[in-house]
């Protein structure tokens, strides 16, 4: 139970660092948002940010604790859900694309991904991305009760999927340094 409500608290502490460095005019999008923490934190603050998946779990997960604050904050945030190689959203549609341990399964083969997430962000867009690699990383450094004092994309392989986006520019770094 202490882990649960720990993670839950800094899972909405991480967004909320995040968003203070975000315009409140751009547009977003949380490519995998499973449980949707940047969607409640994002909407609460006023963004306009949507989340994409290819499972609603909204109401799973972390979901169950921040059912209660929705309803009480009375936030809409929403996922839109797809099946298939092709997102769902018009081109050029959003300035931010937040990429957080979503980019390894699901329906997108991995050429799409590339074509697919460059197609929907506007042309000064920029990719959020964090890896799977670095949830591991952070779990197994938590379970060994260690500090995390410094983590930064050397602790990870992010060359790989650097290799993914050729038009966008990825910011990994930044994204990193919020689970400090
Ligand atoms: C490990 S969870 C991470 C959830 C959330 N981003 C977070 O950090 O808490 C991975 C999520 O990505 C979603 N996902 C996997 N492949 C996807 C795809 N091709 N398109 C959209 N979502 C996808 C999964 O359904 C899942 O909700």
């Amino acid at each position: 139970m202490h882990s649960k409500f720990y993670n839950y608290n800094s899972q909405v502490e991480r967004y909320l660092r995040f968003f203070k460095n975000i315009d409140k005019h751009k547009k977003i999008l949380d490519f995998g948002a499973g449980p949707g923490w940047s969607l409640f934190v994002g909407r609460y603050l006023g963004y306009d940010i949507v989340g994409l998946d290819v499972e609603d779990k909204l109401w799973t997960a972390g979901g169950t604790e921040m059912g209660i604050l929705r309803k009480y904050l009375k936030t809409d945030e929403h996922t839109v859900l797809y099946a298939s190689n092709e997102i769902p959203f018009e081109d050029k549609n959003f300035d931010i694309i937040i990429c957080k341990a979503s980019l390894d399964k699901g329906y997108l083969k991995d050429q799409n991904k590339e074509i697919e997430l460059n197609r929907i962000l506007k042309d000064d867009g920029i990719i959020y991305y964090a890896p799977p690699e670095h949830n591991r990383f952070l779990r197994n450094i938590k379970s060994e009760n260690k500090k995390v004092l410094n983590i930064t994309s050397e602790n990870v392989d992010v060359d790989n999927y650097k290799e993914l986006f050729k038009i966008a520019k990825v910011c990994v770094e930044e994204f990193l340094r919020l689970e400090i």
